[in-house]
């Protein structure tokens, strides 16, 4: 079973921040998993924003055959070119650690929305699903199955017509470092099934271990692991909790889902969308629906359908009278958003137009300061990571355990010193802090979506107030839904 690196939090300890390696310069972290760490780099020749994903040596030295699998899985995944998947551009190795160059996403992923805002509309929902199911129907095509799809792994771009998808953390090195030992779909003598590393969660029953001897892995397990996703998207939940891996594993191999309309009542989830996120979450895979692109037809219907039946309703037609009351409020709204970007403490309302009563209200948009308080999360319980295969005949696993971590690996002999750059310096006082916030409001005013959302994530990284900090996370919310207002 492959193990965790732990990295310890704390970027000012990381030898990789403010250094050079190759062409690329990297500047932050911008996130740590199971296996690495990835950050945001600058392309020096071309001055480019590049994700770089790092997997440490010490973790191929622990697992046999890893490099060798890991390069087999690289090439197949560089062969992934769609819009809704994250492209991997290069692909090097320095000093042991293997380096994935990949495009960098700006935006948040779906998880953070879904903590920000709980349950999302329907419109929501199905745009950004579409795009999931057309990113995994590329890939699939290719023979690759992702395997830990979960709002984690979905980046979320905004753009002027609403989010757009980038799926991202394809399982290269999932696949080299697990005992699983491919993504290929179609080549049986290179799949087995064994110990998996992902996400309980969301994993499938396929993954939990209800494969038959000879049975292989395919792309139906992707698309219940979309259900999932669909599913806390549609209620702000998921349809299982567990307080351990294993027990997550049991419940996606026996237990069936509670509908989401009788989880979440009170928000009238659209019947076609729950007939079509169950299909996806049923335990016989031949029972779901075919490809991605079928479950992706299917969610083009139910987006159909929505907005045919929004504009049938009365609130979307408003005869005279109540046009010049909706002017009005329209104007009203205006003048407090304006204030709010210059004033208030607290987020307007979302912008978004639901077809139904968001989970959680928006605040009120009082001008006085107030206390920020949190989304209630929707999922609390914490992710088991790294599990034991839960076949109903466990095999013993053959990994060896890798070496725990040794003290921080000391940066490669050809990477030179930097200073990091001034962008995520701290604040100097709480009025460079105050300063520099409202010039991302400032600076939001005048650019598009994506830039005012990179611009806010290097505000954030500067480290400002639990307060200013929480105002910055809800307006990269706003901006990432803030296009889906045209989109009923
Ligand atoms: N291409 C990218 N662009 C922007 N952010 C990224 C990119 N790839 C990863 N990230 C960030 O890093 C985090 C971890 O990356 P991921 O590839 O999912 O690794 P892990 O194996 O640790 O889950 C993501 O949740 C995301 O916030
Ligand atoms: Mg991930």
């Amino acid at each position: 079973m492959a193990q965790r690196i732990d990295i310890p939090p704390g970027e000012a300890e990381d030898p990789l921040i403010g250094r050079r390696v190759r062409d690329f310069s990297i500047v932050e972290c911008i996130g740590r998993g199971g296996m690495g760490a990835v950050y945001r780099a600058e392309h020096l020749l071309l001055r480019e924003p590049r994700a770089l994903k790092v997997i440490r040596a010490e973790l191929f030295r622990a697992v046999p055959h890893a490099v060798e699998r890991f390069e087999r899985e690289a090439r197949i995944a560089v062969k992934l070119r769609h819009p809704n998947l994250v492209l991997l551009h290069d692909f090097f190795v320095e000093d042991g650690d293997h380096f994935l160059v990949m495009e960098y996403v700006v935006g948040q992923s779906l998880a953070e929305l879904l903590r920000a805002r709980g349950a999302l509309s329907t419109a929501e929902i199905c745009r950004i699903g579409v795009q999931c199911c057309a990113g995994l129907a590329h890939a699939h095509e290719l023979g690759i199955v992702h395997r830990d799809l979960s709002p984690e792994n979905v980046m979320l771009t905004p753009t002027a017509e609403g989010p757009m998808v980038k799926i991202i953390d394809f399982g290269v090195a999932r696949a080299a470092l697990s005992q699983e030992t491919t993504t290929r779909v179609s080549d049986a003598t290179l799949t087995r099934v064994g110990d998996f590393v992902g996400k309980p969660r969301y994993a499938s029953p396929e993954q939990a271990g209800s494969l038959r001897p000879g049975e292989e892995l395919d792309a139906r397990s992707d698309l219940y692991s979309l259900g999932l996703v669909l599913y806390e998207m549609a209620t702000g939940a998921l349809p299982f909790r567990s307080e351990s891996a294993v027990g997550y594993l049991a419940l996606h191999l026996y237990q069936e889902p509670p509908p989401p309309s009788e989880l979440r009542p009170e928000l009238n989830i659209s019947p076609a969308l729950e007939r079509v996120i169950l299909r996806c979450l049923e335990k016989d895979r031949a029972q779901r629906f075919a490809s991605a692109a079928e479950l992706g037809r299917a969610l083009e219907e139910v987006s159909r359908e929505n907005r045919a039946r929004l504009e049938r309703a009365p609130a979307r037609r408003p005869g005279r009278a109540p046009l010049a009351a909706g002017a009005a409020a329209v104007a009203l709204g205006l003048a407090a958003l304006v204030a709010w970007r210059f004033h208030s403490p607290v987020s307007p309302p979302p912008l978004t137009e639901t077809a139904r009563a968001p989970a959680t209200p928006p605040p009120a948009p009082v001008p006085a300061p107030a206390p920020v308080t949190r989304a209630p999360e929707p999922v609390p319980a914490p992710e088991p990571t790294s599990v034991p295969t839960a076949r109903v005949t466990p095999k013993p696993s053959p990994a060896p355990v890798p070496a725990p971590e040794p003290a921080r690996k000391p940066a490669p002999a050809r990477v030179a010193p930097k200073p990091a750059p001034a962008a995520t310096s701290p604040f100097g006082s709480d009025e460079e802090m105050d300063a520099a916030f409202e010039a991302a409001v400032q600076f939001e005013a005048e650019h598009g979506p994506a830039d005012a959302v990179a611009n806010w994530k290097k505000f954030r990284a500067r480290g400002p107030s639990p307060a200013l900090d929480e105002r910055a996370k809800r307006r990269i919310t706003e901006l990432t839904l803030g296009g889906m207002k045209t989109f009923p």
